[in-house]
């Protein structure tokens, strides 16, 4: 369907209670279309071609989609392809009207979800643009500056706040911008002082997957997420970006060499250290949706290079889990200044570890104590040598991706190494531990902070509790498909008091990552930027004075009236 045999004569936007209905009309849709060459389009739910009702009218359902949708509605690679899917499913819907098109994530072919009921719109915009050059994207901020339409910015939608999606929003959707390169010798534009180094440069929508597979057939190691369909250039770069290599070699924004973006006044960028430099440093860690679209980026790569691995698992009963949390709170300060990174899982429970610097001799003997834990609480702990980062991906990345289509909400903080160092302190830590499994099952732990990184201080905007920070402990809550509006706010708000009162608690002065926060981190400002955040907002009010960008708690965030899916809290 197009424009002009759309039912969609006038589109009429309510984008808060404050702001007027504004109406944009046919013709103003079709010269948005013909400025960016036909790549407006109209967007549907991802799930509509297994209903036979679309916003309460009949609408024929299409069998053939439909079992392709079924059979790969928790496949992160099938979902990348769509721009109405995302990987954490709430966002696909308008939380706090119910509005919603999903299938029962446990079972997608269940008639249940799909019988006599209408798909819904959601938090999904009507319409986006398939981005392809930057011209697209300066029509873009030219068509809302002129009609109030908000804009939203889409790459991969992974993000766990839904800071990809705006009601009513138009939507920009990077993921077609695919090129990748490889230079032996990067200079950033205008930097002619500064050494060159190896780097990859990424189009916006490049994703892990892509790029890992890249570097490894140039002979490169790419330092990036735990994770194949996570993009490199959008949230994930601009939020921080850790990796099990981060303790080593830094975040995703330490080793960023240069953006290219659009600006909301219109303008084409480059930033970097040398030109746009406060602009860079905004984006290295504001997060993303914020200060402009990416089009591409560019990051540091190392040589291609072994690495050891601990994979452990143990069956966890009530009486080994002290010991188990104490093994890893009083060893965590000694295995992160010998550079390893990794996760602690809840299922299996375990680690999974990894480490650039150390022998496997070395790596066997400082992992001495929780192997033998292993052993003797019937469970296994490998030690090996992987020739690469590639093979360590292909092994326990790919392997053990987790699936996507849930509705799914985490909440996080990063524990500083004081809490490791005294006697008191790792009690506590243990304590908690305890506790958190007791009420919500085992905990969630990326290890991936730059604690023993080189790090040159001022360089980057994210909150620099994550330079003290040993571990980033995190715990998710999902819930059905299915639930009412009461029960969504109810699991919301009991996993916000668990990061407010418990998490935070362990560790007050500290932060929290933005990409992996609680939905409703209370704070976040501070948590998330520390004292960065007068400047950033400062930044935000240069490269953006009309708010043309707006997302979740983002920097120059304008409340939560102008983001009414976001159900608000019993308290
Ligand atoms: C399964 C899974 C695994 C993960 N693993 C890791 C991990 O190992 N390490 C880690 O650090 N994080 C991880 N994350 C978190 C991840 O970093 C965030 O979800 C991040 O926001 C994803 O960015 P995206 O651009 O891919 O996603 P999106 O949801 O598309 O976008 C996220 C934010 O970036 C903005 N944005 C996207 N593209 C652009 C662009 N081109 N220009 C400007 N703004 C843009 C969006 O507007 C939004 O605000 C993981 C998340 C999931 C769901
Ligand atoms: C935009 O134009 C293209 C090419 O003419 C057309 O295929 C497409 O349907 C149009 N988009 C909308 C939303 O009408
Ligand atoms: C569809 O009908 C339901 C129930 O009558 C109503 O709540 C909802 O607002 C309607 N949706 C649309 C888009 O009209
Ligand atoms: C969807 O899943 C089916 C069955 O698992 C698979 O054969 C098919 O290739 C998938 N489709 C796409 C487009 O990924
Ligand atoms: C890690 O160890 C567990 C337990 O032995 C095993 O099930 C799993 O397959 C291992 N993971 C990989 C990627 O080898
Ligand atoms: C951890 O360290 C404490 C001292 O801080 C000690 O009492 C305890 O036995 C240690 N736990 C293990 C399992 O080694
Ligand atoms: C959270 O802290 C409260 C006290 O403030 C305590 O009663 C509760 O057990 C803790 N819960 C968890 C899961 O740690
Ligand atoms: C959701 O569906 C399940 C069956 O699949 C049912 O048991 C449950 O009661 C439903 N929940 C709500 C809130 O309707």
């Amino acid at each position: 369907m197009n424009l002009a045999t759309g039912f969609l004569f006038a589109w009429s936007l309510r984008s808060s209670l404050s702001t007027p209905i504004l109406e944009v009309s046919t013709d103003q849709w079709r010269e948005l279309n013909a400025s960016v060459d036909g790549r407006l389009h109209i967007a549907r739910p991802f799930a509509l071609p297994c209903f036979s009702l679309y916003k309460n009218r009949s609408v024929p359902e299409d069998i053939e989609a439909c079992s392709a949708i079924q059979a790969n509605y928790t496949s992160p690679n099938f979902r990348l392809e769509s721009f109405s899917a995302n990987m954490n499913v709430e966002y696909e819907t308008c939380m706090s009207t119910h509005s919603q098109c999903l299938l029962d994530t446990t079972d997608p072919t269940s008639p249940l979800a799909t019988t006599g009921i209408s798909c819904e719109q959601g938090e999904i915009p009507p319409y986006y643009i398939d981005i392809s050059t930057a011209s697209d994207v300066q029509e873009a901020f030219k068509f809302s500056k002129q009609t109030q339409v908000p804009l939203s910015i889409k790459n991969t939608g992974h993000d766990y706040m839904g800071r990809s999606r705006r009601q009513n929003s138009l939507g920009l959707w990077t993921h077609n911008l695919q090129a990748m390169s490889f230079h032996p010798q990067f200079v950033p534009e205008q930097c002619g002082d500064l050494e060159s180094q190896r780097a990859i440069t990424v189009g916006a929508g490049v994703t892990f997957e892509q790029v890992y597979a890249f570097a490894d057939d140039n002979d490169a190691m790419f330092v990036g997420a735990y994770a194949q369909s996570v993009g490199v250039s959008g949230g994930w770069v601009m939020g921080g970006g850790h990796s099990v290599l981060s303790p080593t070699l830094g975040l995703g924004v330490d080793r960023v060499l240069e953006i290219k973006l659009v600006t909301p006044d219109g303008k084409l960028r480059s930033a970097n250290e040398c030109q746009n430099a406060d602009l860079f440093w905004a984006l290295r860690g504001g997060g993303g949706g914020t200060f402009g679209v990416v089009l591409e980026s560019t990051h540091r790569v190392e040589r291609r290079i072994p690495l050891q691995v601990i994979n452990m698992t143990f069956t966890p009963t009530s009486s080994n889990l002290r010991e188990y949390f104490e093994i890893l709170v009083n060893t965590s300060a000694e295995w992160a200044a010998l550079g390893w990174g990794g996760h602690v899982n809840s299922a299996p429970a375990g680690i999974i570890y990894v480490n650039p610097r150390l022998s496997l001799a070395q790596a066997t003997a400082s992992m001495a104590q929780l192997s033998a834990f292993a052993k003797a609480n019937d469970g296994t702990a490998v030690i090996e040598t992987l020739p690469s980062w590639y093979d360590f991906f292909m092994k326990f990345i790919v392997e053990v991706e987790a699936p996507v289509g849930n509705l799914l909400a985490l909440g996080s903080r990063l524990i500083p190494k004081a809490n490791f160092e005294s006697g008191e302190g790792r009690a506590s830590l243990v304590a908690h531990l305890l506790a958190q499994t007791a009420a919500r099952g085992m905990p969630y732990i990326p290890v991936g902070t730059p604690i023993s990184f080189n790090y040159t201080p001022g360089t980057t905007s994210v909150t620099p509790a994550w330079r003290d920070a040993i571990w980033h402990l995190a715990s998710g809550s999902s819930w059905p498909y299915n639930s009412t509006a009461a029960q969504t706010r109810g699991v919301l708000g009991s996993l916000h008091d668990f990061v407010h009162r418990n998490l935070t608690a362990l560790a007050p002065n500290s932060g929290a990552y933005m990409n992996e926060g609680d939905v409703y981190e209370s704070d976040h400002e501070f948590s998330y930027w520390g004292p960065n955040y007068p400047r950033l907002l400062a930044l935000k009010q240069k490269y953006d004075p009309e708010g043309l960008l707006d997302c979740w708690r983002c920097v120059g965030w304008k409340g939560a009236a102008e983001f009414p899916c976001y159900p608000k809290l019993d308290t």
